[in-house]
């Protein structure tokens, strides 16, 4: 990692994006497929720590972390040393058929991590998040002789065709692709700004439940005995970075435990540390019976995992593979991230977490008509901003990155702030600062038009 990068301030030596960033991504533009978003016109020459350089020079600040992935920071000097060892050592054998040190070393260690503290979960490592919710559906079905499965709608669970069908956060990413997986069924989230007047969140909560699951699905439409697993992020990501109440969650459960439905927590974006906890179910004391993961286990490695108690493995040799799914040169970023995480970095998301959103809630909620903002939300790195309006949070966080703060959208109208957890309180400072001096600004010209 270049230290001088990963210490730099935010550093504009042109207008974003620059001249060079502007006529190489107008020279690759015919070549890359045009379903890629590029939610901003950023090029990025190279980046350590929580800093980005862009191939013009300009330095930024990286509060998304490449969508929550960069969970140990840009290029971190233990990690890039562990892929170096491993790519002069071995770079690929196939975990499906051959056994290799680090496969069986990381399922131990994610095992041991798991909610519940039984230590008796297995793991089959895939190359994404989405093929981890491939390997979860066909695991539940395979398991329960199921064949129905229930997400909720917000969620977004990858593009793949199975884990589409379970997405649900914005018609576009199923326009044109259907039909999908049959067998699916979507039931509502509670989100804390639609509850209403006179009600706590957790009675909200349990009443759409009660509604949408319990009485429209389970009573009218899909027999609980067909129902294989009811699967969902423990906190949404791409939805709006929504945390549900406590007891939600906890009446899942009793619902999957009275009808023999598997509970599958869907952590892949708040997995591995980004919440304060590794996993972000032991915030809500939730034992879920499967847990995908990838996002933030190998720092930007491919990398993703499906983990299940080790009563629900039943499926047999063959069933499932993957050619490339636990490469060693991943699993050794896997395992220098585990140590990172374990190291302390889990911690520091907890602690810098809370002094983010803490300044968030006093810089944005004191004055809601100044920032245009409606809620401040989320546990550890795992950050919403709510907006009232759309195009609020999409100027804002175009205007971020123009000023040199890398953010993204999620949901309607929310903005989701997910650094490295490595960022420290000086960086979430300048992160703060940034941020609601573009709030205000955007909130003045929303008035002035
Ligand atoms: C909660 C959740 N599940 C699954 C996925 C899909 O993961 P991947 O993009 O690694 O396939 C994502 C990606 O954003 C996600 O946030």
């Amino acid at each position: 990692m270049s230290q001088d990068l990963a210490s730099s301030p935010i550093k504009l030596v042109t207008p974003l994006p620059g001249p060079r960033a502007r006529a190489l991504i107008e020279a690759d533009r015919p070549y890359w497929s045009p379903s890629l978003i590029h939610c901003y016109p950023l090029y990025v020459k190279r980046a350590a720590g929580c800093m980005v350089e862009d191939v013009d020079g300009n330095v930024l600040l990286d509060c998304q972390a490449g969508i929550a992935t960069c969970s140990t920071g840009h290029c971190h000097p233990a990690v890039v040393a562990a892929i170096q060892q491993q790519a002069g050592t071995l770079i690929h054998i196939c975990g499906t058929d051959f056994h290799y040190p680090g496969y069986g070393e990381l399922c131990r260690r994610l095992s041991r991590h798991a909610p519940g503290g039984t230590d008796d979960w297995q793991t089959f490592l895939t190359n994404s998040g989405t093929e981890g919710v491939e390997a979860a559906i066909k695991l539940a079905r395979n398991h329960t002789g199921r064949g129905q499965i229930i997400a909720f709608r917000g969620a977004f669970h990858g593009r793949s065709t199975g884990a589409l069908t379970l997405t649900a956060s914005k018609p576009k990413y199923k326009a044109g692709f259907g039909p999908l997986l049959p067998g699916v069924h979507h039931a509502d989230y509670p989100r804390p700004t639609e509850v209403p007047a006179g009600q706590t969140y957790a009675a909200h909560s349990l009443e759409l439940l009660q509604k949408a699951l319990v009485h429209d699905l389970l009573e009218c439409t899909v027999p609980p005995k067909e129902v294989a697993a009811i699967i969902l992020e423990p906190i949404q990501g791409e939805g709006g970075y929504v945390v549900p109440p406590r007891e939600f969650l906890l009446r899942l459960r009793e619902i999957c435990d009275q009808h023999g439905i598997l509970l599958v927590f869907d952590e892949v974006q708040s997995g591995m540390g980004r919440t304060g906890k590794m996993f972000a179910a032991e915030h809500f004391g939730v034992v879920p019976d499967i847990i995908v993961l990838a996002k933030g286990i190998a720092s930007g490695m491919p990398l993703g995992a499906m983990m299940a108690r080790r009563q629900f493995m039943t499926w047999g040799a063959g069933t499932h593979g993957s050619t490339t799914g636990g490469n060693p040169v991943c699993i050794a970023a896997a395992l220098a991230t585990m140590d990172l995480l374990e190291g302390g970095l889990i911690e520091n998301a907890a602690v810098v977490g809370a002094h983010l959103k803490g300044r968030l809630e006093e810089r944005l909620l004191g004055d809601p008509a100044g920032s245009g903002v409606i809620d401040v939300r989320g546990l550890g790195l795992m950050i919403g901003v709510e907006f009232a309006t759309h195009e609020h949070s999409e100027r804002v966080a175009s205007l971020c990155y123009e000023r040199g703060l890398l953010v993204l959208e999620c949901g309607k109208k929310t903005i989701r702030i997910a650094p490295p957890l490595t960022i420290t309180a000086t960086q979430a400072d300048v992160c703060v600062e940034l941020f609601a001096r573009t709030c205000a600004d955007v909130a003045r010209g929303a008035k002035a038009a």
